[in-house]
């Protein structure tokens, strides 16, 4: 049943005269956590009862906590842009806790001194654009092993060219967070054709679950009295998965530490190197050990999830749109020529590339919410009543999909991104018509790094390889996942080798 419930009448006269935005009627105390509870997944619920209400903003009530969903650019403006200051909280909640190591991290930590301050230092000492080009040579590493592992794939005996597309482009991903962080690929011996070991496989699941959790629906995180219980079981999943994280980077970061005190290392070579010896005008250290685990650990999440899942998503829309890919493979043609693979120096100048990619943020989002905002006070956006402390969720589902925003809103159409003018595509999209790296205070301070590793991935595939459906198969299936918005079967395809064969990377 529907409800527009207004504000107890204690409160001032503007705010207890300003209805809260329209919702299903919350249980006493509990809220509408039986609904979330017998509706799974939740993201589905709430997108349908939306719709079935006909509104852009909702407020739904999980124990005494407001949740706030909004799937319209114009209102999510109004949260992020002209009253950012008010909402640029995080929720105190027990996934971001756990995979934190306590909040001791910029993702996670709520507002505050030691916010401000570590956002600071991460965007200007860790993620500035100083640093982004110190490490171009790793980069670039793990964009040759990226061509190389699927040559691999393709040639020499036994091998058929069908690729695990989810595979290489998650591993790509973590090798780049972790060569840029740790300076490695592996944590352990590695693998001779440049593919994922045991170990790296183990660390990118647990990554992978943790991604999963962070800021799901928990049962505890409305109703903290509860959280001992752990009765839907995601507390034992988050700090399992966190703990095999934690296995493979503590003793790095330890060691790490060690050879900084004792003198036996001397040169900063990677971003570990770079966190622990951040010092203030007095030479103090400026993370504590705890706050670098919590860096690293938050870092190697923000890296992996977004590149992975666009690349997946448009290839395999590309490959049900053969047209599509076939203008990808022009402009790498006659961009960066057929006699050298393409560079991180290219990226500017491969606008197609990059409307695909928008299209991908936009049509197949990671993740159905963007991270939660919380308010710090009181506030009326839109004509309705925002409590503080609720949890404001834009959505970056229904962003992307509104059919007053978009045209023919369920085509993967990239074009739609292409300035008239010619003008450079960015993959930043401040008016949140759809939701790549956010904007305001909580906007993501990785855009450049973002950037990188989603266009190579994009561009080193497309560029050494053309890709076909897999045999007897007419098309891909296009269906999400159940529980998430993942393609719902892993993505394979038939890749095939396209340059001279001098250009791959053997070893
Ligand atoms: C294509 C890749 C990426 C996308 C689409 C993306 C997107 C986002 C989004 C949507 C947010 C939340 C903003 C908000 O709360 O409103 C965010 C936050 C953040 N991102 Fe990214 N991100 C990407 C890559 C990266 C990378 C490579 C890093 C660093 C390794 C990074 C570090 C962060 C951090 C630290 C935050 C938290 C900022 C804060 O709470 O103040 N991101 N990102």
């Amino acid at each position: 049943m529907l409800c527009c419930f207004r504000p107890p009448l204690f409160m001032n006269f503007r705010f207890r005269t300003t209805p809260l935005p329209p919702g299903p009627k919350p249980w006493p105390l509990i809220g509408n956590l039986p609904e979330v509870l017998i509706n799974k997944p939740t993201h589905r619920w709430i997108h349908n009862l939306m719709n079935q209400i006909g509104t852009d903003i909702a407020c739904i009530r999980l124990g005494n906590v407001h949740v706030i969903i909004v799937t319209c650019p114009v209102i999510s403006r109004k949260f992020l842009r002209e009253n950012d200051a008010v909402f640029a909280s995080r929720p105190n909640c027990m996934s971001a806790e756990v995979v934190s190591n306590g909040f001791q991290a910029v993702f996670s930590r709520p507002l505050g001194s030691r916010w401000e301050s570590t956002k600071k230092i991460i965007s200007g000492h860790v993620l500035s654009p100083a640093k982004h080009h110190w490490l171009a040579g790793k980069r670039l590493e793990e964009a040759d092993n990226l061509v190389r592992y699927v040559y691999r794939q393709c040639v020499g005996y036994d091998n058929t060219g069908m690729v695990n597309v989810r595979t290489v482009a998650q591993h790509f991903c973590g090798n780049v967070i972790r060569k840029m962080l740790f300076g490695r690929r592996y944590f352990g011996t590695g693998k001779e054709d440049g593919g994922p070991g045991v170990e790296e496989e183990e660390h990118l699941n647990a990554i992978f679950t943790m991604l999963e959790y962070l800021y799901s629906f928990g049962i505890s995180d409305y109703l903290p009295w509860l959280r001992r219980f752990d009765l839907d079981g995601h507390e034992k999943i988050t700090r399992e998965a966190t703990m095999v994280a934690g296995k493979y980077h503590d003793p790095i970061i330890e060691e790490r530490i060690n050879q900084w005190e004792k003198g036996t290392k001397t040169e900063e070579e990677d971003l570990l190197d770079v966190l622990i010896n951040l010092r203030d005008v007095n030479g103090n250290q400026l993370l504590s050990k705890d706050e670098i685990k919590g860096e690293v650990t938050e870092l190697t999440l923000a890296a992996v999830d977004n590149p992975s899942n666009a690349l997946e998503w448009a290839l395999a829309e590309m490959l049900n749109q053969p047209e599509i890919l076939e203008k990808v493979v022009e402009e790498l043609d006659r961009v960066v020529g057929t006699d050298r693979l393409v560079q991180e120096s290219d990226i500017p100048s491969l606008n197609y590339i990059k409307a695909c990619i928008r299209e991908a943020f936009r049509l197949h989002p990671f993740a159905p919410f963007n991270v939660p905002h919380v308010s710090m006070s009181d506030k009326i956006v839109s004509g309705y009543f925002i409590p503080k402390d609720s949890r404001v969720l834009l959505s970056r589902k229904a962003l992307g999909r509104n059919p007053n925003v978009w045209e023919e809103p369920l085509k993967f159409k990239p074009e739609r991104h292409l300035k008239n003018d010619g003008a450079k595509v960015e993959l930043k999209e401040s008016e949140l018509r759809f939701i790549s790296f956010s904007t305001g205070r909580r906007g993501c301070p990785g855009i450049m790094l973002g950037t990188s590793v989603t266009v190579m991935l994009f561009a080193r595939l497309l560029q050494g390889f053309s890709w076909e459906l897999p045999p007897n198969q007419s098309k891909i299936d296009l269906s999400e996942a159940g529980d998430n918005l993942f393609l719902a079967k892993p993505l394979v395809a038939l890749a095939k080798p396209r340059l001279p064969e001098n250009l791959y990377p053997v070893n």
